[in-house]
């Protein structure tokens, strides 16, 4: 089969015109099942996932997709197909559509489905539309904590790379100014610390964490921590 993706934790393959197997490296790096059942319910919502086909008799490392044909928004951005005001508000549409569905299992009417991953490398742009994709991180809560993810990821992004750090700040501008975008102080420190605990990040990563914050609260109009 002939790899078209290669992110953290799983491969990409092209299985024909239509669609492609996304397989986890290792089962424990992921559930499936559980992004299947979810983005089968999000497409039910309209909201912009690739459609899934059911499992058969698939591994549970497995997930068939619809194949997708356009470049990633990181690749547009980068390739100045868009500008990076548009990535920013595309963004903020992709948060505030998915936060106005129903959350599945939570009984809080404040919670609501979060991606909690959701940045240019997992937003395809497609002939109709961006396609949000990687939903293994994805949970129930506040939706202010995945606007917050998202910021903290593309300062982190602009941090780790002189060369994007202008472009990553001018997208995360264009987030925040999005109405819907306001950011908590609280949800921020929450976001930086979910962030921080994994026990994989290094110290250079735990550093660029902390640039990323100062960069997030500069740009928000928020107090120095
Ligand atoms: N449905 C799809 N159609 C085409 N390419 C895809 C599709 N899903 C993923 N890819 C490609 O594979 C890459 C990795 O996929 P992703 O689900 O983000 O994995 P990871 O969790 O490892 O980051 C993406 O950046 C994209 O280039
Ligand atoms: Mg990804």
């Amino acid at each position: 089969m002939v790899l078209i993706g290669v992110g953290r934790t799983a491969d990409v393959y092209v299985v024909d015109e239509r669609w492609v197997l996304r397989r986890y490296r290792d089962a424990g790096l992921g559930d499936a099942e559980a992004e299947r059942a979810l983005m089968a319910y999000l497409h039910r919502c309209g909201y912009p996932v690739p459609v899934v086909r059911p499992r058969e008799n698939s591994p549970a490392t497995d997930l068939v997709m619809e194949r997708l044909d356009g470049p990633t928004m990181t690749g547009a951005l980068f390739a100045g197909l868009i500008t990076p005001q548009e990535a920013g508000a595309t963004l903020a549409l992709l948060l505030t559509g998915l936060h106005s569905l129903p959350a599945r299992w939570s009984a809080d009417p404040r919670e609501r489905i979060l991606h909690l991953d959701l940045h240019p490398e997992n937003v395809i742009l497609t002939s109709s539309g961006p396609r949000v994709i990687d939903w293994s991180t994805a949970a129930e809560g506040h939706p202010g904590l995945d606007r917050a993810m998202t910021a903290v990821i593309l300062a982190r992004t602009g941090a780790a790379n002189p060369k994007r750090t202008a472009v990553m700040r001018d997208v995360l501008a264009a987030l925040l100014a999005a109405p819907s975008a306001r950011l908590d102080p609280e949800e921020l420190e929450e976001a930086l610390r979910l962030r921080t605990s994994d026990p994989a990040m290094t110290e250079r990563e735990i550093a660029l964490l902390g640039r990323a914050g100062a960069t997030v609260r500069e740009v928000a109009g928020l107090q120095p921590a």
